[in-house]
């Protein structure tokens, strides 16, 4: 084993930076633990002048990234550009081809290519790691791939969005809607200036499509991610639900179904009421968690910080070290080859409870109509709530029902149903109930 181990790192924005930053001050502690030295001998950046407070002296400095792999033997190159396609994916295919390990925190790049990168990487000989990808510094990736196992993983469930779970606390505490704590959020750092990737739910899918295909062994399936988002989610469902017992989170879930008649795998990434008394509750802010229940486990649960320089910065060197270590595990804990072509299960066969809000005119008669249309849909209520009354008699009102459990479909076709009805101004809102 060679006494070094040469990095380049493709990007020094917050998680370059900081990735920098870890390897210079904890150089001694990680020979120790690593083995071979881990010495930066290129990064490559837009902006090559900036201080990233730490000595530059004898590093190349590139603004060009792909020139940068081109040009420099270095073992390993860690990729923290981002993106699916682009620079950051030709950084990648370049330098696997080149017979060198990448280490990414890139889960739109492999949510949408990792089969095909993992495969190269294999067949070239070389790591594709990917640790900080998913759940920034909490080491989730390992959990499943080492950790558990030993476990036939049941099912995942997580918080896998800070800027979302930001969002929905800050509603909570402050009673603010959304778009008020979104621009709130923007201007403190904590969501970009195009939230969309975090806010529609696509940031966490990409983390999960990774976490399913690791937990089960089989491919990565973006595309079979049912996606929603928490645009549509006000401060009255947040305040109802805490009347209710419940708070409101953004959750990727994934569950492995093995029966003859309708196997698969459930992937799913929507606003859920949780029990206010539940573990995944009570994460709040810029928060990750992700929960894990393996058969012989039973439930486990990784909480830390989602995002930000050092903790995401943790999770590349680990990557880092496990290569420096002689460590060779396939990207998705088995050959690509073998990773199962498992069918998304359908969210019209999804069984659950319901939370629904609908905008009503406060007048007689109306949630006469509303029952009848769930009576004949055979679903049965748990709780309503209606707050005071609309200030004229044409004037609106909200009602809040919550349902016992039932497929979705039988649902979603009463809510069609409802929303014809004269007297509901908005289409209703439905938003899951969870069990965690
Ligand atoms: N933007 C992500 C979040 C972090 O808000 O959690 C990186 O995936």
């Amino acid at each position: 084993m060679s006494d070094t181990l040469s990095i380049a790192i493709a990007g020094l924005g917050t998680v370059g930076t900081g990735t920098l930053q870890l390897l210079d001050r904890q150089a001694r502690w990680l020979t120790e633990r690593a083995g071979p030295a881990l010495r930066v001998v290129a990064v490559a950046d837009l902006d090559t002048g900036r201080d990233r407070g730490v000595n530059m002296d004898g590093i190349a400095c590139y603004d060009d990234a792909l020139k940068m792999v081109a040009e420099t033997d270095a073992d390993v190159v860690v990729e923290l550009i981002g993106g699916s396609e682009g620079i950051a994916r030709k950084v990648c295919e370049t330098t696997i081809a080149r017979g060198r390990h990448v280490v990414t925190a890139n889960k739109a790049l492999l949510a949408h290519h990792g089969m095909e990168l993992a495969g190269t990487a294999e067949k070239v000989g070389v790591v594709l790691a990917y640790e900080a990808a998913v759940a920034g510094g909490i080491p989730i990736i390992k959990a499943l791939r080492e950790g558990l196992v030993g476990n036939r993983i049941v099912r995942i469930t997580g918080i896998l969005n800070g800027t979302c779970n930001y969002i929905l606390s800050a509603m909570r505490e402050t009673g603010k809607e959304f778009d008020e704590v979104l621009a709130e959020a923007q201007a403190l750092g904590y969501a970009e200036a195009d939230p969309s990737f975090d806010v529609d739910g696509v940031d966490a899918a990409h983390k999960l499509a990774l976490l399913a295909a690791v937990a089960y062994g089989c491919a990565v399936n973006f595309d079979g991610i049912h996606i929603e988002g928490i645009r549509h989610i006000t401060s009255r469902d947040i305040t109802c639900a805490e009347e209710l017992g419940y708070r409101i989170k953004l959750l990727g879930i994934t569950r492995r179904v093995d029966n003859d008649s309708n196997g698969g795998v459930e992937q799913r990434v929507h606003p859920c009421l949780i029990p206010t008394g539940t573990p995944l509750a009570h994460v709040e802010d810029v928060l990750n968690a992700v929960a894990v229940e393996g058969d012989f486990v039973g439930p486990t649960m990784f909480e830390g910080a989602g995002a930000g320089a050092f903790p995401t910065a943790s999770a590349v060197i680990a990557d880092i070290v496990d290569i420096a270590r002689g460590l060779r595990i396939f990207t998705f804990g088995r050959p690509v080859a073998e990773l199962e072509k498992v069918p998304s299960l359908p969210m019209e066969n999804h069984f659950s409870a319901y939370y629904i809000r609908l905008s009503v005119a406060d007048k007689p008669g109306v949630i006469a109509d509303i029952s009848a249309i769930l009576r004949d849909g055979d679903i049965s209520m748990e709780t309503m709530l209606q707050h005071g009354h609309a200030k004229t008699s044409s004037g609106a009102v909200t009602v809040v029902i919550t349902t016992h459990e039932m497929r979705e479909a039988t649902m979603t076709n009463a809510l069609a149903k409802i929303a014809t009805l004269d007297a509901v101004e908005e289409p209703p809102c439905m938003i899951r109930m969870e069990a965690v």
